[in-house]
């Protein structure tokens, strides 16, 4: 990264303090609701996240760590095929895929990371859906010689097997989560689980934008890097804003992350995809804010819109990405929601796959299946717009680690015949 491109990210950093919790909440969303055992924990948690966000020689550190090992900036990718394809906006993508390990987690992880080593502590702990974070959090934790504990529910541990193996090769531990319908929220469960009986020396790197503050406002901070970037590179390179930038929602972390640099820019329409799964009308879905069917309550330490029933039990959730299938959201977008600062759609499974297959074949580009939620949605609105407008679509991550779940959506034989092979091997 060049030294001036380096300043100007350490001055427009100042953007990213209009997203600060009055005591924690964001009107009404967020709050620590968390057990009288880790209060001291989280206390410890806000003074060192409040003493490194003051001290500017941290973001520099950051933005140094981020430059010579994971890729930054990541470039802005005009996709030429895909917009005379729809013939309406002009369409370019964000590429936090190429951030090492393939993903946007690694922006968080890697500065959580420096927080770890600032607090003096040995080991991490993380929860899982997709991989991705469990990956870049065993990755941080190789780099900085912590150990590494990673919460992966039992349903995510069979579908994103080539992540868990890399884990593994890391030095993690990988505990698959039996409990409830095995998935992200269950394991988010776990690691907080680990953490009461391990706070003096354990921090846990939450993966997402979600939980009991500061985790909502800090993993924006780390993340906010994607749009500040993303900001500076569309003027530079098309001379004018976007009109729409569209990001996946899972837990939120990459829309806060490219939706913060345009917050300020009134103009610029933010659009939240979540999973529609197999229908908004089946309920087999993960949309928290693009459907009728959360509702607002306090779980996992956090208030915000809940997938959850009259009891306030938590429901199944379903996405054909497991970094999506979560129950709760960011109480930051819930608050924008609210105020309608961001616009909060979903696509279905189905509209995910052709997407997928879509960009492959006119970009030569492998989203994964969770970024892939955005470009379906910016598909559907693309050709609606005329070619003087631009849009950005964030591509959160690289569909390698969904190799399974992709080949069965396309049903190619040889690839099943590849796997056939390879099991009888194994038999024999
Ligand atoms: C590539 C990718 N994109 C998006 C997400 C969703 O998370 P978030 O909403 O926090 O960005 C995940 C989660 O695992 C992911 O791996």
């Amino acid at each position: 990264m060049s030294w001036l491109f380096r300043r100007e990210l350490e001055l427009s950093k100042t953007m990213t303090d209009s997203i600060r919790a009055q005591r924690g909440y964001f009107e009404g969303f967020g709050g620590a609701y968390v057990p009288e055992i880790l209060q001291a924990t989280f206390e410890e948690l806000n003074l060192a996240f409040e003493a490194a966000r003051s001290d500017p020689s941290f973001w520099r550190e950051y933005l140094e760590l981020m430059s010579s090992y994971s890729c930054r900036p990541t470039p802005l990718t005009f996709a030429e095929n895909l917009t005379r394809h729809f013939g309406g906006a002009r369409i370019y993508i964000k590429r936090e895929d190429l951030n090492h390990t393939g993903a946007h987690k690694a922006n968080n992880v890697m500065g959580q990371g420096l927080l770890v080593k600032r607090m003096g502590k040995r080991r991490v702990i993380a929860e899982t859906g997709a991989g991705q974070h469990g990956v870049a959090t065993a990755t941080m934790a190789a780099k900085f010689g912590f150990d590494c504990t990673i919460y992966m529910g039992e349903v995510d541990v069979e579908r994103q097997r080539p992540n868990v193996f890399w884990m593994e090769q890391l030095g993690a531990t990988v505990v698959p989560v039996t409990e409830g319908s095995r998935t992200l929220k269950d394991a988010i469960n776990e690691a907080f689980r680990d953490w009461v009986s391990n706070m003096d020396d354990t921090h846990y790197v939450l993966g997402t934008a979600c939980g009991p503050h500061p985790f909502p406002e800090m993993v924006t901070y780390f993340q906010s890097i994607i749009g500040l970037e993303a900001r500076k590179q569309v003027l530079e390179i098309t001379g004018q804003l976007p009109k729409r930038v569209y990001a996946c929602v899972g837990g939120g972390s990459n829309a806060m992350g490219i939706f913060s640099g345009f917050l300020e820019d009134r103009g610029v329409e933010l659009v939240g995809v979540e999973a529609a799964g197999r229908g908004l009308h089946t309920g087999e879905h993960a949309a928290r804010l693009a459907s009728r069917d959360a509702s607002v309550g306090v779980a996992q330490g956090y208030k915000t819109y809940f997938l959850q029933n009259e009891d306030g039990q938590m429901n199944e959730t379903h996405s054909v990405a497991a970094g999506l299938d979560y129950v709760g959201v960011s109480p930051i977008l819930a608050h924008f929601h609210e105020t309608g600062r961001a616009r909060f759609e979903a696509t279905t499974d189905a509209e995910v796959v052709l997407a997928l297959k879509l960009t492959i074949r006119k970009e030569g580009l492998i989203p994964a299946l969770e970024s892939s939620h955005a470009f379906a949605q910016a598909f559907k609105e693309a050709p609606g717009l005329t070619p003087q407008d631009v849009i950005l679509i964030n591509q959160s991550g690289r569909g390698d680690k969904d190799i399974f779940t992709i080949a069965d959506a396309f049903h190619d034989p040889k690839w099943e015949a590849f796997i056939q092979r390879k099991a009888e091997s194994y038999r024999a």
